[in-house]
């Protein structure tokens, strides 16, 4: 089995104010990346969050997420694409049931069963208070009591190998040289982490890898016997000087 992963494409009609990340490029360069030979027949591809970068209201936000949904589908049907949620698609007022319409998801966390691995979507774009977030500015995340209880069910109702994507970070990896969270690690993390692994580690025979976005740059680490992914962001590590894909086979 073949997985593409992209993350952190932060689509918007202009880069970010301060220069940093090339926002305006993130449908030309999606192109790119799915245009390159090895991103071709893959079985799944994965986009694990920050599909934009902001917005104000619905219609405008909609716009954003369809020029990126689109540009997707023109090389995968959504039945091949895993999307996650990150914490920028709610940087404008667009419900959570409203984002997860916008890119055609089955709902904000969910699993699929492909082939013999269980894809399993983590949504952790929740306040503390496990409320949903929307029109926030908050980096960190944060998984809710209900979806620790359905992400054990789902690790434990399947015989097959899983895979989980999330958004933000799940592993302890060392933000000191990451040109976002450098000042401000636990921005990069979700806050219940340890919670979450905790369930992880009690299927650590199933669970392939942990993948993960936000981070925007590529780092792996081992805790407790599970391998945690985190991968650099299209909007970051592409231009037609720097082809890098990231791509799994299994
Ligand atoms: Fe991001």
């Amino acid at each position: 089995m073949k997985i593409g992963v992209i993350n952190d494409t932060h689509n918007w009609y202009q880069d970010e104010p301060s220069g940093t990340r090339k926002c305006s490029y993130a449908v030309q360069w999606l192109d790119e990346v799915l245009n390159q030979p090895e991103m071709q027949n893959l079985d799944q591809l994965l986009f694990l969050g920050d599909i934009v970068h902001d917005y104000n209201d619905s219609s405008d936000g909609t716009t954003y997420f369809a020029q990126i949904k689109n540009k997707a589908n023109e090389y995968y049907p959504n039945d091949k694409i895993c999307w996650c949620l990150g914490n920028h698609d709610f940087f404008g007022d667009m419900t959570v049931e409203q984002v997860v319409s916008a890119l055609g998801m089955p709902s904000n966390y969910y699993y699929r069963d492909v082939g013999y691995i269980r894809f399993i979507i983590l949504d952790a774009q929740y306040n503390t208070d496990d409320t949903h977030r929307q029109n926030t500015t908050y980096s960190f995340g944060h998984i809710p009591e209900s979806e620790l209880n359905w992400l054990e069910q789902t690790l434990a109702s399947t015989e097959y190998n899983a895979i989980i994507g999330v958004h933000q970070l799940l592993a302890e990896t060392s933000m000191s040289d990451n040109k976002y969270f450098s000042s401000n690690p636990s921005n990069a993390r979700i806050d219940n982490r340890v919670e979450v692994r905790q369930i992880i580690e009690k299927y650590k025979d199933k669970v392939l890898y942990v993948l993960q976005g936000h981070s925007h740059f590529d780092r792996a680490s081992i805790i407790n016997g599970v391998l945690y992914m985190q991968f650099g962001s299209l909007v970051d590590t592409w231009s037609p000087e720097k082809k890098r894909t990231r791509i799994l086979t299994v």
